[in-house]
């Protein structure tokens, strides 16, 4: 094999050797796509033996084991579209060129090779660029995304080589999002919260973290069709709507956890007061202070608002107009 080959057709010779089927090849437009990722390494050589050639060093006693990546779907050979089934370790690592050199002289240092995550030295563009050459299109709106424009890189949350991605792991997602997003780990230790700690749910059901069209990168083009998949009771119609539910449900509620019960972001009477005027009728404070009898009410403790006014959703009853039923 000629090292100094340009890296396009190599890499269309050897994905025809591999798969000895040339309609299986990339298109040319992926191949564009690799040469620019691996521009940096042109004049390097992919290996002859594939995965073989790495695990004659990348053993179980190496620094680096690897053996688990065979237990992925990536290593599905018999899918056509796995790494596996194209240049093996180098579709995603890129040509060994002297990376693999078996003897190194005295003081020398074995060549680098494409290597992800924070320690890196390639640029998480770059690294990413060789993901989205296979996971581009489909849900994956990684282009524009929050976490594009800040850089982080798809290894930064997704482990390649284990057999079980905890990312995808409905009770080990939340501890890789909190590696960065420790205010969040705080919210969902609070009294109340979405069971997300126990393992009943995830970041990932309210959030499309690849890329979404709202702010917040929620799951659904609105805050509030995030919630109405798993409370659509909330949604309605409603005879008597209450215009705050309709609008948006954070108005009322922190969506991760409060102190308050309910996920509330303040109790009631404080909750309502917020938009409704404490002058009149029951809606004053909950202070002795703010009544005119200078003694509080007890229909204004505890529940305060909600125990004549329960509906605060909205109400279906004919005469749930106040939305006390
Ligand atoms: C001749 C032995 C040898 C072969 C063959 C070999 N490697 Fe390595 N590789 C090493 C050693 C040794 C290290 C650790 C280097 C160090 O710590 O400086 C390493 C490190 C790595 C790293 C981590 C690099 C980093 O920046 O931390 C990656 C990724 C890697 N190898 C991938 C591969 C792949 C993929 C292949 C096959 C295409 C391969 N290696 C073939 C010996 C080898
Ligand atoms: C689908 C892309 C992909 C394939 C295929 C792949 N790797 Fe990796 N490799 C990664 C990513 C991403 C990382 C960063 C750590 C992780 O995600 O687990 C990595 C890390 C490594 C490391 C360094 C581990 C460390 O702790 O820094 C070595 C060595 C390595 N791979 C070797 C191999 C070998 C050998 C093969 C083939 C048997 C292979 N890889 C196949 C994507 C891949
Ligand atoms: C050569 C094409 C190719 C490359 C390069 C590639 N993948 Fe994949 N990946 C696939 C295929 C094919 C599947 C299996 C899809 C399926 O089963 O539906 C897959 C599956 C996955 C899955 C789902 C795993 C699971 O258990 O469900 C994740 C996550 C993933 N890839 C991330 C990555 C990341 C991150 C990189 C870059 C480090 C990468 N892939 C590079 C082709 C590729
Ligand atoms: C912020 C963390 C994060 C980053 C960064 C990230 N992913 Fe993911 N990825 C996830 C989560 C969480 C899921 C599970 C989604 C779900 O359950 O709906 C997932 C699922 C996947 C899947 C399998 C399911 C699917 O939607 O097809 C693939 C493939 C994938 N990611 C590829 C990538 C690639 C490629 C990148 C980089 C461009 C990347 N991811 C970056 C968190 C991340
Ligand atoms: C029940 C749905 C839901 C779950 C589960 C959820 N989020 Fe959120 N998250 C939201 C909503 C809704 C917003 C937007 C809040 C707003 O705009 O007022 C948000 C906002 C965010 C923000 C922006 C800053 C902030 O706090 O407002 C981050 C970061 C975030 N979520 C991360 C996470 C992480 C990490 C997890 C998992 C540990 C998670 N979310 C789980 C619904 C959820
Ligand atoms: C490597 C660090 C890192 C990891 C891991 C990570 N994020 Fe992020 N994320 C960021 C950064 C940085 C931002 C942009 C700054 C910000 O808004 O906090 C961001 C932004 C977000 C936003 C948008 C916040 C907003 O204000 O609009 C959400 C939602 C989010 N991340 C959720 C998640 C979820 C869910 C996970 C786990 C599946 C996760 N992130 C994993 C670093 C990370
Ligand atoms: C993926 C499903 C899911 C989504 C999406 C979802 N929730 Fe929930 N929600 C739950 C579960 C599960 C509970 C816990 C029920 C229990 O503990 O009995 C819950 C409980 C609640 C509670 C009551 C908490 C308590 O302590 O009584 C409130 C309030 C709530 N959710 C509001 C929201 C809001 C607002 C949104 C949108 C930002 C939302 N939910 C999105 C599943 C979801
Ligand atoms: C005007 C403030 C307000 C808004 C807006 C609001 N809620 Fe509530 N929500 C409350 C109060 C107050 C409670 C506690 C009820 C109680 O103590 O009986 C509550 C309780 C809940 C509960 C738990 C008890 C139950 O009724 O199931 C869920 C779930 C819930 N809200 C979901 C939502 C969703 C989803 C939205 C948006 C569509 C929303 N809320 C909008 C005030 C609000
Ligand atoms: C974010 C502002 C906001 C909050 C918080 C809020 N409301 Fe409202 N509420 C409104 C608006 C706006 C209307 C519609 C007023 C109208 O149509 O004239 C309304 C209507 C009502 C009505 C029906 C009034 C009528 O004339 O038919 C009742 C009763 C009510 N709210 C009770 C409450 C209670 C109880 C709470 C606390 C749990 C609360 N509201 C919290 C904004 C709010
Ligand atoms: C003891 C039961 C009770 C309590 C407690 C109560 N309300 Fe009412 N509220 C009523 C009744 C009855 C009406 C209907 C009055 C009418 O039709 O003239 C009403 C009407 C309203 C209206 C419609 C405006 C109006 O004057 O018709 C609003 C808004 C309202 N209440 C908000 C609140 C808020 C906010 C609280 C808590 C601070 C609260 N209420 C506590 C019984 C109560």
């Amino acid at each position: 094999m000629n090292n100094k080959i340009a890296p396009v057709p190599v890499l269309l010779v050897l994905t025809g050797l591999f798969l000895s089927t040339p309609a299986l090849a990339q298109t040319s437009e992926a191949s564009s796509d690799k040469a620019d990722a691996n521009q940096a390494h042109s004049a390097r050589a992919y290996s002859e033996r594939g995965a073989d050639t790495c695990l004659k060093c990348h053993d179980e006693d190496s620094k680096f084991p690897v053996y688990s990546i065979f237990k992925t779907k990536h290593a599905v050979r018999a899918d056509k579209r796995t790494p596996f089934a194209k240049l093996q370790c180098e579709t995603c690592h890129g040509p060994i060129g002297e990376h693999g050199k078996m003897v190194l002289h005295k003081g020398e240092k074995r060549a680098a090779i494409i290597n992800f995550g924070l320690k890196s030295a390639v640029p998480v563009t770059q690294q990413n660029a060789i993901c989205q050459d296979c996971h581009g299109g489909g849900r994956i709106n990684w282009k524009g995304s929050n976490h594009e424009a800040v850089d982080v890189a798809c290894a930064s949350c997704h482990k390649i080589h284990a057999p079980r991605d905890p990312v995808l792991v409905k009770y080990e997602q939340p501890e890789v999002c909190y590696q960065c997003h420790k205010q969040q780990r705080a919210d969902f230790y609070k009294p109340s919260v979405h069971p997300v700690r126990f393992g009943v749910m995830t970041c990932s059901q309210c959030h499309n973290v690849h890329g979404a069209v709202t702010a917040s990168l929620l799951a659904r083009p609105t805050l509030n069709q995030t919630c109405y998949g798993c409370h659509p009771e909330k949604r309605g119609p409603f005879l008597w709507e209450h215009a705050p539910v309709a609008e948006n449900c954070a108005l009322c509620h922190f969506p991760h956890g409060s102190i308050q019960p309910a996920l509330l972001i303040k109790r009631p009477p404080w909750l309502c007061q917020q938009c409704h005027s404490q002058a009149g009728h029951p809606s004053i404070a909950l202070t002795p202070a703010g009544l005119p009898s200078g003694t509080p009410s007890g229909l204004l403790l505890s529940g305060a608002c909600t125990n004549c006014h329960s509906q605060v959703h909205g109400s279906n009853h004919p005469s749930g107009v106040k939305l006390m039923r």
